[in-house]
This record gives C-alpha cells, sequence and structure tokens, in this order.
C-alpha cells in the first residue's frame, strides 16, 4: 500500500513535530527534507571554507548518502542558512528530487515534509497539509530550541535567521515555498502541539479510510 502525506511549511512552524506524530500514529516512514539541504549545505561550507560554491554543492548533492544525514551540527542556523543557499541552485534541487519521489512511493505509507513536497516532489499526495505560524511564535520558538543546545543564543539573531531564509525559499525560482494550493492550513501560532497533531491525524484518518 502507497499512502503519500506532504506537510510544508516555514521553519519552525511546527510540522517536523506533526510529520513525526503523524508518521508514528500510522506507522508510516518519515523523512525530513531539510535535512538533505542541510547536509549539502554543512559539506558544501566545509568544502568552499565558507563559501558555497555551486558545482561543489551539486556535486556533494549527487553524491550525498543517508550516512551524511546522520552527522553531528546539522541542527545550527549557520547549517540552516547554508541549506537555504544550496536549496536555490537548480541542479541541487535536481540531484536530490529521485531520492524523495522514492522514498515516498515507498510501500506501507510516508511523511514527507519540507517546503515543495506538496507543490513538486508529491503533487499526488493523498494528504496536503501547510503547516505555519506567526513570525513571532516561530522566532521564540526556535530561540528555545537553540538556545537549550547554545546558550548565548540571542533572539534576535534567530529572527533574523528565519526571515531571512523565509525570503529566500519563498522567492526563489525553483520550488518556492508556497502553500499548495489543495492543503489543509494548520496555523500553530495559538494551537498546541497536541491539537495540531490531532487535526492532521484526523485528516489522514478520513482520507486513508477511503483509500
Ligand atoms: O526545514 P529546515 O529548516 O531544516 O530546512 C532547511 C532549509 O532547507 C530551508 O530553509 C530551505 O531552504 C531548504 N528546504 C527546501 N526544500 C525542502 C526542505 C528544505 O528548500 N523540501
Amino acid at each position: 500500500m502507497q499512502f503519500i502525506v506532504a506537510i510544508d511549511g516555514p521553519a519552525a512552524a511546527g510540522k517536523g513535530t506533526v510529520a513525526r506524530a503523524v508518521a508514528a500514529e500510522f506507522g508510516f516512514a518519515h523523512l525530513d527534507t531539510g535535512l538533505l539541504y542541510r547536509a549539502v549545505g554543512a559539506k558544501a561550507m566545509m568544502r568552499g571554507r565558507g563559501v558555497i560554491v555551486a558545482e561543489i554543492a551539486t556535486e556533494i548533492a549527487q553524491g550525498l548518502t543517508e550516512d551524511d544525514l546522520t552527522r553531528e551540527g546539522l541542527r545550527t542556523a549557520r547549517v540552516a542558512q547554508a541549506a537555504s543557499k544550496v536549496a536555490a541552485l537548480p541542479a541541487v534541487r535536481a540531484a536530490l528530487l529521485d531520492f524523495q519521489k522514492a522514498f515516498a512511493k515507498r510501500e506501507g505509507g510516508a511523511v514527507l515534509d519540507g517546503r515543495d513536497i506538496g507543490t513538486v516532489i508529491c503533487p499526488e499526495a493523498e494528504v496536503k497539509l501547510y503547516v505555519t505560524a506567526s513570525d513571532e511564535v516561530r522566532a521564540e520558538r526556535r530561540y528555545q530550541e537553540l538556545k537549550a543546545k547554545k546558550p548565548e543564543t540571542k533572539l534576535e539573531t534567530v529572527r533574523i535567521d528565519l526571515q531571512q531564509r523565509d525570503i529566500r525559499d519563498a522567492s526563489r525560482d525553483v520550488a518556492p515555498m508556497r502553500a499548495p494550493d489543495d492543503a489543509l492550513l494548520l496555523d500553530t501560532s495559538e494551537l498546541s502541539i497536541d491539537a495540531a497533531v490531532a487535526e492532521a491525524v484526523a485528516l489522514v484518518t478520513k482520507r486513508f479510510e477511503k483509500a
């Protein structure tokens, strides 16, 4: 049985949490596609000594392995910025396409979260969600997460990082971040995680019964 749940939205809106909860509830496999871009961005920064070079990033994306996704340090703000830069390169996105499509079509169901899952990777997904939240709430959430690992983190720096990435991700020519027309919109600004998960699970249950 194939069944795809596509979850998109900006950083720190709660899409990862919703995706993990839905996957656990239904026994589906889960792919955080942001990790692919983070892994490419991190390696490209290292190879380019702090500078992203398109050819190098593309080569890295073409040779990316599952081990690259479990490396330490992929969750930092610096790597997030690098991810957003390599994600704007069409050749990098093209190199990562087949892996994501194959993951989505695996037997037993799959949940993918990212920026272009419902629009580009899996326009045929049975369920599409767009998880969002206000800029303020997202900055505060990411600040709390990052501060737990790095106490000197500043809220203002986190706010700027999210803003820069939102603008870059939404305005790039290829696969820009946007809500698919047929997605259910989940604004988690004033919704608890439990309530957001419950809404997502209810929608998946409804579609699952029909499939
Ligand atoms: O979701 P996360 O914050 O880990 O994503 C890091 C970056 O990877 C995003 O800012 C975005 O530029 C890029 N990305 C993307 N398409 C996806 C997932 C992530 O362009 N499907």
